[in-house]
């Protein structure tokens, strides 16, 4: 067996949010070597990752010839494609696949581990089909299961739930707006709604244990949820830290998307991107509405909850509320 140190780990997007916390969480430890990927290695946020020892390489996920390059070598790859930089299925999945052909090609790779999404659209029959932002990364999975199946082998699907920090990013959207001495969260599904989500402190973490047990989560999905409250819950936790009168409120779909598409068309650079956006997330609310009130189900065999230490978890949903607290007083 390879001493351990010379196991070598590509981070794809290292210069972003999972990358980012993925090589962190990596560096931090004596087992594991990183090459930090970008498309432009003077990027500033790579500065960091160099200074705890990472290797900054620079590829890009539509030249194939790069990621052969950067590749080389690897024990491990941790793969994330990102829709919003191009907002295209066809050219997330395109990414997806070039990643998936270089990396077959690795002699020396023992693990790969895919920053993956639910099959929305098969999982419910046909009813969601506007999930963009989970497509592509679903379709790349089944492309590496069914015609690459020696790295399919060596994969981890890591399912990424939504992001705790969504909830202050996007109010509106995905959290609750500020009434006077109140939060109110509209959204177009009941209360109970489970909403599985993730700090992004902690995906670095979720996949260092997914790398630090091949064993258990080679050839497997895994989900990354480190919470699974309902949204009324969540937001009664939140109106607990902040002391203020919560309300939740089930609207329609259709008032929720016009909504949120005049609210969010400047941010997302215009109505018609806006659109997209907001349909996406709210069909993914419904798809967990149904699966929460037992109309749809699934099930992912490997829960990160059982094999990750309490240790490695850094953040629980309220304390998170108690951050965003300190931060900002409502
Ligand atoms: N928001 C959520 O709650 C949530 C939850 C689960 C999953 N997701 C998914 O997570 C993805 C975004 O990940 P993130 O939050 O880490 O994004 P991010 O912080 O915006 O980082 C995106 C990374 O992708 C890299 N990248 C983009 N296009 C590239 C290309 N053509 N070649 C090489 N690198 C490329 C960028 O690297 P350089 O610019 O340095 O090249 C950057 O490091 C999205 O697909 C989203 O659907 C989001």
């Amino acid at each position: 067996m390879a001493p351990q140190a010379e196991k070598l780990v590509i981070v794809l997007g290292a210069s972003g949010r999972q990358g980012g916390s993925t090589a962190r969480a990596l560096l931090s430890t004596k087992e594991f070597k990183v090459r930090a990927i970008s498309r432009a290695i003077t990027n500033p946020k790579l500065a960091e990752l160099e200074s705890l020892g990472a290797e900054l390489v620079q590829a890009s996920f539509d030249e194939p010839e790069s990621l052969r390059a950067a590749f080389s070598g690897a024990y491990a790859i941790f793969a994330n494609t990102n829709f919003n930089s191009t907002r295209s299925v066809g050219i997330e999945r395109q990414q997806g696949v070039n990643i998936a052909d270089a990396a077959a090609e690795v002699q020396s790779l023992r693990h790969f581990v895919w920053s993956g999404a639910l099959d929305v659209e098969r999982m419910s029959d046909g009813k969601y089909k506007n999930v963009v932002h989970m497509k592509a990364k679903a379709e790349v999975a089944k492309y590496i299961k069914d015609q690459l199946l020696q790295l399919g082998s060596k994969m981890t699907e890591v399912f990424v739930p939504p992001y705790f920090e969504n909830w202050t990013l996007m109010p509106g959207l995905y959290g609750p707006v500020k009434g006077d001495n109140s939060l109110k969260l509209s959204l177009p599904v009941v209360g109970e709604t489970f909403w599985p989500s993730v700090p992004i402190q902690d995906i670095g973490k979720i996949v260092r244990t997914v790398l630090e047990n091949p064993e258990k989560t080679r050839g497997q999905g895994v989900s990354a949820s480190i919470e699974m409250l309902g949204f009324k819950d969540m937001l009664e936790q939140w109106g607990e830290v902040h002391e203020v009168a919560v309300e939740y409120e089930k609207m329609n779909p259709e008032e929720f998307e016009s909504r949120n598409i005049a609210s969010f068309a400047k941010p997302f650079g215009g109505e018609e991107t806006a659109a997209v956006f907001v349909r996406a997330a709210s069909e993914q609310m419904q798809f967990m509405e149904d699966i929460t009130m037992g109309r749809l189900s699934f099930q992912i065999v490997l829960q990160i909850r059982d094999i990750i230490g309490d240790d490695d978890v850094s953040l629980s949903w309220k304390q998170f509320a108690t951050r965003a607290y300190n931060n900002q007083r409502m």
